[in-house]
């Protein structure tokens, strides 16, 4: 691309070059299909200059959605030879073939920005798609909190979409790799550096996770009480909290008090539920395991999402955003997967220590609604400034805003137009 052309046009040829006709992948050959939440972020960005192609995504993305109402995290809508696990490895058994799991549900609060700042056709193409995103809700209540503890568990590290994060590392451990599982293919580290990706002892244990899940034919009742990992994830409870708020104020908008009362009654819940994961210590909510209770140790940026779910009494919000401030005061771009004051952060290695635009624009919506402007205000500056310094990287060094992962991505194109860039249509709703 020349150098003459603007960020700006640049993040728009961006999604055009990603766009496989109905869906955008992530970046290109790293990640050849359509992802969940990165699809949902891209319709953000489209939505800046192109609705209709905006709405199409979120489209496709629900033309997967399995019978029992899951949207999976990867939809395969095209075999690519060169991505594994591939569709042999899930087995889903479904058309068009997918993952097994999902990913943080962030499409409610798309579809309501987008109504919000668009005209009667996003209404329409909204309405549409309602029922469908009612039933991906309730399946994360019935499926994910099966005891209805207001907490919802993932079942992979990969259904966080913060995959390498060390949360994780709490429930990996326990997880027993089986003898058959094989030589595995890996793609990922002929694509990208195999400092920044995970190591071949994790990656089994991924994969034992996805043989359970096969096994026992995607039963996600028996893997939620039974399968080798369960753990809360900030980031899924806090997208979900959200994401039913939403879903309540799309309901009112639509005439149907019954969802409404439905989605806020799963907020009550959720909110009494969210002091099982705050931890004293940290000074925020963390990852925890739901098998020994054990709660992670350090403030991540699923911790500063608190505020986007409005989660947590007003003594437990001033102390996180005190840690929010502290930590902003340790890096040059915020904000951090994991906390650079704790000996496990590494600037460099994925979701242990890098920064994600899609994160920080959540985390910047709920601290800008919450009173603290300057701080989302720095944090869409960080965000801006990355992509300056480095280009549409997959995600950035804290420390020096270098540029990590996949190239030319599709999500830090889509949250510069959307978000970052701090003059576009969309960037009034939330303010
Ligand atoms: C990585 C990220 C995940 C994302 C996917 C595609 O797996 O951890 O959040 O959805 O890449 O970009």
């Amino acid at each position: 691309m020349s150098m003459h052309t603007s960020l700006k046009q640049q993040a728009i040829d961006i999604l055009r070059m990603n766009d496989r006709g109905g869906y955008t992948v992530p970046t290109a050959r790293l990640y050849p299909y359509q992802w969940e939440w990165d699809s949902v972020f891209a319709a953000l960005g489209f939505a800046t200059f192109d609705r209709n192609r905006a709405w199409e995504e979120i489209e496709t993305l629900f033309s997967g959605q399995w019978e029992d109402g899951m949207v999976p995290h990867i939809i395969f809508h095209k075999t690519d030879p060169d991505y594994f696990p591939g569709p042999e490895m899930w087995k889903s058994n479904t058309v068009p073939p997918s993952s097994g799991h999902s990913q943080p549900p962030v499409a409610a609060s798309a579809m309501l920005t987008m109504m919000k700042t668009g005209g009667p056709e996003d209404r329409k193409r909204a309405e549409k798609l309602f029922e469908k995103l009612v039933a991906w809700h309730r399946w994360f209540h019935k499926y994910r909190d099966p005891d209805e503890t207001g907490v919802v568990g993932i079942i992979h590290p990969w259904e966080s979409g913060r995959d390498n994060c060390p949360d994780w590392d709490i429930g990996m451990e326990q997880i027993t790799v089986p003898d058959d599982l094989g030589d595995l293919p890996r793609r990922d580290i002929t694509h990208v550096d195999p400092s920044e990706r995970p190591t071949a002892e994790q990656y089994n244990r991924y994969l034992a996770i996805v043989k359970f899940g096969h096994e026992c034919k995607w039963d996600h009742l028996e893997i939620a009480r039974n399968g080798p990992f369960f753990m809360v994830d900030p980031c899924v409870q806090f997208a979900l909290m959200r994401g039913d708020r939403d879903l309540a104020e799309l309901a009112d908008e639509f005439g149907l008090p019954g969802i409404r009362d439905e989605a806020e009654s799963w907020l009550k819940r959720a909110k009494e539920g969210c002091g099982s994961f705050w931890s004293e210590d940290v000074g925020g909510f963390v990852a925890k395991d739901l098998r020994s209770g054990t709660l992670s140790t350090a403030f991540t940026n699923a911790s500063a999402m608190a505020l986007y779910a409005d989660a947590g009494d007003a003594a437990q919000q001033a102390r996180l955003v005190r840690e929010v401030t502290a930590i902003l005061d340790c890096c040059t771009y915020g904000f951090p997967s994991w906390d650079p004051r704790d000996s496990q952060f590494e600037s460099r290695r994925y979701w242990r220590g890098p920064i994600w635009s899609v994160v920080n624009y959540m985390i910047g919506t709920g601290l800008a609604e919450k009173g603290h402007g300057a701080l989302a205000e720095r944090l869409r500056g960080d965000t801006r400034r990355a992509v300056e310094t480095s280009g549409f990287y997959e995600y950035f060094d804290p420390l020096t805003g270098e540029g990590l992962g996949g190239k030319l991505f599709t999500w830090t194109a889509a949250i510069h137009l959307a978000w970052a860039m701090g003059d576009d249509l969309l960037q009034a709703e939330g303010e």
